[in-house]
């Protein structure tokens, strides 16, 4: 990121983050909180939502941070939709990208302009069950864990190097939503660590895998307590 070292970063400016959402906004609201500590690496310099009813907007409002709507049906195509994505992004000067529950499809196009400062949260256990619908396949599918993961984006949907991850337990009586409350609760956890790795010039790339500095407190792995309550 910007030769951004761990060494480095005390004498750096905060990493400019460019958080795209498309709904309620949870995951931004971690972001927020996290970059409200005072020695955070990096901070949010403008939100983009394409959907412009997204709860989201309402606390990128309430937290003061610069935001925009960017409607796909008003660009016409996806190549004019992203350019208009890139010049916001560019405009407020951003280094990284981080996708927080922004539900369009990116063409390689923008994924290969973003290359390795691009990042998304999913809500499975990657590889597994990428796509829409994660919990509900996950409960068919009788797994015993899945979770959240944060990585780089590439071109094919929900795949790229993985920064963090967190396993949670599926229990017998889990329903697809109370699943997805407590892997919604552990993408908070997710996303700000991955953040502050990032922005902490704490993770390298290495072929399609992530290296995380050894010396980064409690590493890229969050992992709940199998018996944690609602
Ligand atoms: C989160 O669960 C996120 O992992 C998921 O959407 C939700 C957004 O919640 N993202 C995807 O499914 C991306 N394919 P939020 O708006 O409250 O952060």
């Amino acid at each position: 990121m910007g030769g951004r070292t761990a060494a480095s970063v005390d004498h750096m400016a905060r990493l400019r983050v460019g958080v795209l959402i498309s709904g309620s906004g949870t995951n931004l609201q971690a972001l927020i909180d996290d970059c409200a500590r005072p020695d955070a690496a990096s901070e949010i310099a403008l939100v983009l939502s394409n959907r412009s009813d997204a709860f989201g907007l309402t606390r990128a409002a309430r937290a003061g941070l610069r935001s925009r709507t960017i409607d796909y049906r008003a660009h016409g195509s996806r190549g004019a939709f992203e350019q208009a994505l890139t010049d916001a992004l560019e405009a407020e000067g951003i280094e990284l990208v981080c996708l927080a529950g922004f539900m369009r499809v990116l063409t390689a196009d923008f994924v290969d302009r973003w290359r390795d400062r691009l990042i998304n949260i999913h809500p499975s256990l990657l590889p597994a069950f990428k796509g829409l619908d994660t919990h509900a396949r996950a409960i068919e599918a009788g797994v015993r864990f899945t979770g959240c993961t944060v990585h780089f984006v590439r071109a094919e949907v929900d795949s790229g190097p993985i920064i963090v991850q967190a396993a949670v337990p599926v229990r017998a009586d889990d329903t697809a939503e109370s699943l997805a409350a407590r892997v919604l609760r552990e993408e908070h956890r997710c996303l700000p660590l991955a953040l502050r790795l990032i922005a902490e010039g704490r993770v390298s790339v290495a072929g399609e895998r992530c290296l995380i500095d050894a010396a980064a407190p409690g590493g890229a792995l969050v992992n709940p307590a199998p018996d944690a309550q609602e």
